[in-house]
């Protein structure tokens, strides 16, 4: 099946809801002409960074035109309290048992879910449940049953889901993307992705919550879910039979000394990854103000006992075409970067992802691409400015702005994020349990979404 086909429009997406229906309309004759007739009536579920900095004050700033934030809910009331005035709006505030009143006392056309991994599936079955639309961070689930559970609310109540691959809006993605469509390579018969995170960046997530299997459904969940999503998307291909091999190489009880939290530690002057959290007013706002109501410290000990998120990891990915990917994910490298390749019949692609610091800015890639008996061509990929290499804002065009053209199918939907997260939950449950795992064991095929 066609993975543009597969994916879910925003148009599509609007028009299950008979609301959201009257606003796409409007915004089809309002597109380009500033401020739309009606907009996107947003609620949001997890008030944390991504939420009220992507989804929130940064979305206000530029797309305020075609949505607006008409709810905020959190498990800790602080940061829920704080979210409003942070995204400047006025909007009510919700504790997270009242996430029901809120969508039917806010009237939205869609949740916004943005809280820890392991509670996306509940809140978009619920959104989904309620007659609403659900709008879901990556990974879409962390557990198998919460994938069919999604497919099987999609189906069941006709609204839709939307996940927010923002890795496949790119520069370099969308190259990659370019060349594949093209079929300048022929059939692909094997692909290979290896991530290398930083001892910045990849050590914070083993500070968050990330650093424990149950919130995050580990790395090969909350992080490579980008990563399988774009070789899905970039292959067009389901993946079908999974292998891992993955533990705590370096991170966790790796190390003689730990304590609870920086904060607390006793071994600052010994500790290379100590870091003080009270130099950061946002993250002192966000987290630490609100610390002893839910006891989330974030700025966790990197050496903590607890740590079970594995830092290194390598995978194996049976495809249903037949198409071998190997992968790996290293998480405390001195720098940060991907090698990314596809061997076809006609030849290969080799892309370099250099990651420019801030990691948050995705800096450049090399591409070489060699056919067979031709030569080879060499270019470089320039990011652009903006969260995510300008990822960020071009997945929001997409969502919110009418009319905005999508050629290479970019748009994701709920099967783009049950196919990424089954990958991810399969090649852990292969770390743990030490044997291959089949996609259509974890759930029942066929796969249904309306
Ligand atoms: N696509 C991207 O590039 C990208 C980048 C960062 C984060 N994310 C995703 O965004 C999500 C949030 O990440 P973050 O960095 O903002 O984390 P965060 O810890 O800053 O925020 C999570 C929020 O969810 C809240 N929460 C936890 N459990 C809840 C529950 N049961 N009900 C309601 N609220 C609950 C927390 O209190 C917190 O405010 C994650 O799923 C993450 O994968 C995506």
């Amino acid at each position: 099946m066609n993975a543009t086909a597969q994916t879910t429009t925003r148009r599509a997406f609007l028009g299950s809801s008979g609301k959201a229906a009257l606003a796409a309309l409007a915004w089809g004759t309002g597109h380009g002409q500033g401020r739309a007739a009606t907009r996107m009536r947003l609620a949001m579920v997890g008030t944390g960074s991504r939420g009220t900095e992507t989804w929130g004050r940064s979305l206000m700033r530029t797309h305020a035109d075609y949505v607006e934030l008409v709810g905020f809910c959190d498990i800790n009331p602080k940061r829920a309290a704080r979210a409003p005035a942070y995204c400047g709006v006025t909007a009510p505030v919700y504790e997270a048992r009242d996430f029901d009143r809120m969508v039917k006392e806010t009237n939205p056309d869609a949740v916004i879910v943005t809280t820890t991994d392991c509670f996306h599936a509940q809140y978009v079955v619920r959104a989904l449940e309620l007659g609403v639309n659900a709008i879901c961070e990556k990974p879409l689930a962390t557990e198998a049953e919460q994938c069919q559970a999604i497919l099987e609310a999609e189906a069941r109540t006709g609204r839709k889901v939307i996940t927010t691959f923002n890795a496949r809006h790119g520069n370099s993605s969308e190259e990659i993307k370019r060349i594949l469509m093209s079929g300048e390579l022929g059939r692909i018969l094997s692909a290979e992705f290896h991530e290398y995170l930083d001892i910045d960046h990849g050590a914070s997530y083993f500070r968050r919550w990330h650093g424990k299997k149950r919130f995050s459904g580990s790395l090969l969940c909350h992080k490579a879910s980008h990563h399988f999503d774009q070789m899905n998307w970039w292959l067009d291909a389901e993946p079908a039979e999974i292998h891992a091999y993955g533990r705590v190489a370096f991170y966790g009880a790796n190390n003689p000394f730990r304590s609870t939290h920086c904060r607390a530690c006793p071994f600052t002057k010994q500790c290379d990854f100590y870091w003080d959290i009270t130099k950061d007013r946002r993250m002192t706002e966000l987290y630490v103000a609100g610390e002893e109501i839910d006891g989330y410290r974030r700025d966790g000990c990197v050496w903590d006992n607890a740590i079970d998120t594995y830092d290194t990891m390598t995978v194996e990915v049976r495809y249903a075409n037949d198409v071998l990917l190997n992968y790996s994910l290293n998480a405390y490298l001195p720098y940060e970067g991907q090698t990314i390749a596809f061997n076809g019949q006609k030849g290969r692609l080799d892309v370099r992802v250099y990651q420019a610091q801030p990691w948050k800015v995705e800096g450049e890639a090399e591409f070489r691409l060699t056919l067979n008996f031709k030569g080879t061509k060499t270019w470089v990929v320039q990011s652009e400015r903006g969260e995510h290499g300008g990822a960020d804002a071009r997945l929001k065009d997409l969502l919110f702005k009418p009319g905005t053209p999508d050629p290479l199918g970019k748009a994701a939907g709920s099967r783009a994020g049950v196919l990424s997260s089954l990958i991810g939950i399969a090649a852990r449950k292969s770390i743990e349990n030490g044997r291959r795992y089949r996609i259509d064991e974890l759930i029942r095929f066929p796969l249904v979404w309306a």
